[in-house]
Parts: structure tokens; C-alpha cells; sequence
């Protein structure tokens, strides 16, 4: 029986109360990995994981995350950096405020996911890193200067540390999803929401488990061994 090899590795996700940080700690349990994920408002935690309430946005909540995780489930092979938000306006009319919000939660934040566990990754020589970034971030959407640039910036990180980690065993790779039914795509109206999927060649949204997938696959010591660096579209053919 073949496996992805997640069996009793230990998983930390962000934002992992909805969307698709959640369907990717369900499929990860499913798996047999531990699960540790943060949440910021409510835990909708299923059985066996393990809930820590932490924003993002504040590294030092987030050190002491990365310390309750491996004190309670020990060291930590795989990490999913997935909290995200948006503030979406024209440019012209976007506010410091939001400007600021979304930095600070979608690029601040992944530094603060990733960094309390990149040294002790290094010493135990293995690892693996999954960021989620955007088709915004790629090929760019109106309204949503702020988001892209955190998106863009996170492929950036993602590649320059995937060829730091890569001498100690360790891969790093982003996750690109095109437009998924979560709570972030709600507000989208419906008109706008019949034209984005007229140009998708698959006609459709995707769903968080279609997500969640490609994140295992990522976090796999067997299926994506040799891969590093790289950044994986499930996007229903939406390319740039
Ligand atoms: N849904 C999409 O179409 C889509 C497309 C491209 C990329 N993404 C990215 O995928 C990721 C997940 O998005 P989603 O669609 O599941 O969104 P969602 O809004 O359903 O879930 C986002 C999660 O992030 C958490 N979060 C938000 N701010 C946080 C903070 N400050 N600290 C900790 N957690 C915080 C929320 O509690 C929630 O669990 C995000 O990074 C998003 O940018 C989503």
C-alpha cells in the first residue's frame, strides 16, 4: 500500500478554522500526520487536533505557538502558512489602514510562521514549507493591489529560502490557488462571480479540499521529494 508518508508527522497550519486551512487539517489528519493549527476567533477543531488561538500578525504570539506545538506534539516536520485577508478597493482609494492590515497578516505573518521553526528544521535535517500565495499575486486582479503584492512577495521568499534550506534537507514551495468557495470569495457578486467563471476553462470555483490536496502533496517526504521552490497553480486551467 503506497502513502504520502504524513503518517505521525507533526503539521502546523495557520487559519485553520475555515477555508481552506481547515479542509487541509482535516485531509492532513485523514492522513495520520498530528495536526497542530492556529485560529483567531473560533476553533472548529476537529477531533484529534490541536487548537492554539494566535494572530499571525504578532510575532511573538507566534513564538509561542511554535513552543506549545512541539512542547505537546514534538518537533514539527511540516509547516502550511494559510491565515490570509483581504481589503480589497480601487488603489486610489485604498487606505493606509488597509494597506498596513494586509501586509502585516499576509507577508509579516508568514515570516512569523515560518521563522521560530526554520533553525530547528535545519539541525534535525528535514522539513517541508508550504506557502499559500494567489493567482493575484501572478497575473494580477483589480482591487486588490495590497493582496497582490503580499502574494507576490511571498513567491519571492519562497524561492530565495527554498535554495537557502535545500542544504539542510529542507524544501520550501508556494501553493497558487485561482478562485476557491471559501468565506474570502463570499462577497464577490454574483454578476462579477458568472463572469470570472466564464473564464475559467474549467467553469467553476474550486473547493478547499482541491487545495488541500496539492498541499499535501507538497508537504509529502515521498511524492514531492525533489521538489523545492517551486510554485503549484490549482487554478482550473485560469493561468496567467
Ligand atoms: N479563496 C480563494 O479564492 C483564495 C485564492 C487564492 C489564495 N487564497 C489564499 O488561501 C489562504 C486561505 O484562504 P481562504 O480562502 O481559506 O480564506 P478564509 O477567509 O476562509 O480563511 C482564512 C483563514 O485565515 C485566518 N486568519 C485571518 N487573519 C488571521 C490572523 N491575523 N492570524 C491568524 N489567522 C488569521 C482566518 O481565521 C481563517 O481561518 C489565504 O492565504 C488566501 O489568501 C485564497
Amino acid at each position: 500500500m503506497k502513502s504520502l508518508g504524513l503518517e505521525n508527522k507533526v503539521i502546523f497550519v495557520t487559519g485553520g478554522s475555515r477555508g481552506i486551512g481547515a479542509a487541509t487539517v482535516a485531509l492532513l489528519q485523514g492522513l495520520g500526520a498530528q495536526v497542530a493549527y492556529t485560529y483567531t476567533n473560533v476553533a472548529h477543531c476537529p477531533e484529534d487536533s490541536y487548537a492554539i488561538k494566535a494572530d499571525v500578525s504578532d510575532g511573538e504570539a507566534m513564538e509561542t505557538a511554535a513552543q506549545q506545538v512541539e512542547e505537546k506534539l514534538g518537533p514539527v516536520y511540516g509547516v502550511v502558512a494559510n491565515a490570509g485577508i483581504t481589503r480589497d478597493n480601487f488603489y486610489a482609494k485604498l487606505t493606509p489602514e488597509d494597506w498596513d492590515a494586509v501586509i502585516n497578516v499576509n507577508l509579516k505573518g508568514v515570516n512569523h510562521t515560518i521563522k521560530p521553526f526554520i533553525s530547528r528544521m535545519y539541525e534535525r535535517s528535514e522539513g517541508s514549507i508550504v506557502c499559500l500565495t494567489s493567482i493575484s499575486g501572478e497575473r494580477g486582479n483589480i482591487g486588490q493591489t495590497n493582496y497582490g503584492a503580499t502574494k507576490a512577495a511571498v513567491i519571492g521568499l519562497v524561492k530565495c529560502l527554498a535554495k537557502e534550506a535545500a542544504r539542510y534537507g529542507v524544501r520550501v514551495n508556494a501553493i497558487a490557488p485561482g478562485f476557491i468557495d471559501t468565506s474570502m470569495t463570499e462577497a464577490i457578486p454574483d454578476k462579477v462571480r458568472d463572469k470570472i467563471i466564464t473564464e475559467i476553462p474549467l467553469r467553476r470555483f474550486g473547493k478547499p479540499e482541491e487545495v488541500a490536496w496539492a498541499i499535501a502533496f507538497l508537504l509529502s517526504p515521498v511524492a514531492s521529494s525533489y521538489i523545492s521552490g517551486e510554485v503549484v497553480r490549482v487554478n482550473g486551467a485560469y493561468h496567467t
